[in-house]
C-alpha cells in the first residue's frame, strides 16, 4: 500500500520585496511510497529538498498539484486538508524534523524530547525516564538533560532534535538532514534508531548529503536538481 503519493506538485515563492520576483522551488514532483520504505531525498543545496518535505507536512502550501497520504482514518489531499485535520495528523501520525532545532524557551532537553511522548503515556515521569535513556544511547551527557538546550553545541541540539521526533514511534516521519553535524558513532546510532522505527511500520522520508548515511539508512533514493526530480532509483537501480 502506499503511504504518499504526490502529483505534479509545484512550489512558487512571491518574494514581495524583490519586486514579486518568483522563485520556482519545486517543478512537476511526482512520486509515491510505499508503507514502511525508507527514501532518501538528495541533490545539491539549493535544489529543493527542504521545500518538498515542508509542502508535505503543510509548513508550506503548495501552488498547485497533489499529495495524498494514507491516515488511519483514509486518504487526504495535503494540499487542500483544512488546519485542523492537519494539526490532528501532527499530533497522531507524521513528525516532522527540522534542519535545525526550533529551540523553546526554559524548557529543559528531557522535556522538549518528551513533547510527543506526554500525548500517549500520562504518566510524567516515565516519559521522562524513557527520554532519558533515548538521550543516554545518543550520548548526551546526563548534566544537560535537565539544561535548556538554547545554549547546546550543534551536534548537542541535532541529538535533541532527532530524539524529539522519534521518541513517540510516529506513523510516518518525515526527517531532514538527520546526521549532519553528528560523529562517526552517533550517526551509527540515529541510523539504528531510525532502522528500529522502519521495523516497527514507520515510513521515513529523510533528507541527507551524506553518502554513509544514505547507504545504510534508505531502501531508494529519489534526486532533485534546480526543484526537479532527476532520478529516481528503485531496487538499488536508477530509473
Ligand atoms: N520561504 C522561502 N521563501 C523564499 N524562497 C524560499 C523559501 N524557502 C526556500 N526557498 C528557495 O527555494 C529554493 C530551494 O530551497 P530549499 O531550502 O528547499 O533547498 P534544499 O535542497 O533544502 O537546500 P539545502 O541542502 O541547502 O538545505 C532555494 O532557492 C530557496 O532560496
Ligand atoms: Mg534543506
Amino acid at each position: 500500500m502506499n503511504i504518499l503519493e504526490v502529483n505534479d506538485l509545484s512550489k512558487i515563492f512571491n518574494l514581495h520585496i524583490l519586486k514579486n520576483k518568483k522563485i520556482e522551488a519545486l517543478k512537476e514532483i511526482s512520486f509515491t511510497m510505499k508503507e514502511g520504505e525508507i527514501i532518501g531525498l538528495t541533490g545539491k543545496s539549493g535544489s529543493g529538498k527542504s521545500s518538498l518535505m515542508k509542502c508535505i507536512y503543510r509548513t508550506y502550501l503548495a501552488s498547485s498539484g497533489e499529495i495524498i497520504y494514507a491516515s488511519q482514518d483514509g486518504s487526504i489531499d495535503m494540499v487542500k486538508a483544512d488546519d485542523h485535520r492537519i494539526i490532528e495528523l501532527r499530533k497522531t501520525e507524521i513528525n516532522y524534523c527540522s534542519q535545525f532545532l526550533s529551540v523553546i524557551p526554559r524548557v529543559s532537553a528531557v522535556d522538549v524530547v518528551c513533547e510527543n511522548l506526554f500525548r500517549i503515556e500520562k504518566n510524567k515521569t516515565r516519559a521522562r525516564e524513557q527520554a532519558k535513556e533515548m538521550l543516554e544511547q545518543l550520548g548526551l551527557p546526563s548534566d544537560l538533560w535537565d539544561a535548556f538546550p538554547v545554549t547546546f553545541s550543534g551536534g548537542e541540539q541535532q541529538r535533541i532534535n532527532v530524539a524529539r521526533a522519534i521518541i513517540a514511534g510516529p506513523r510516518f516521519l518525515l526527517i531532514d538532514e538527520p546526521t549532519a553535524s553528528l560523529d562517526a558513532r552517533t550517526k551509527d546510532i540515529v541510523i539504528d534508531m531510525i532502522v528500529d522505527l522502519k521495523r516497527n511500520g514507520t515510513s521515513v522520508l529523510c533528507i541527507s548529503h551524506d553518502e554513509y548515511t544514505l547507504d545504510r539508512l534508505v531502501d531508494r533514493r529519489i534526486e532533485l536538481q534546480t526543484g526537479r526530480i532527476t532520478a529516481v532509483e528503485m531496487d538499488g537501480v536508477e530509473v
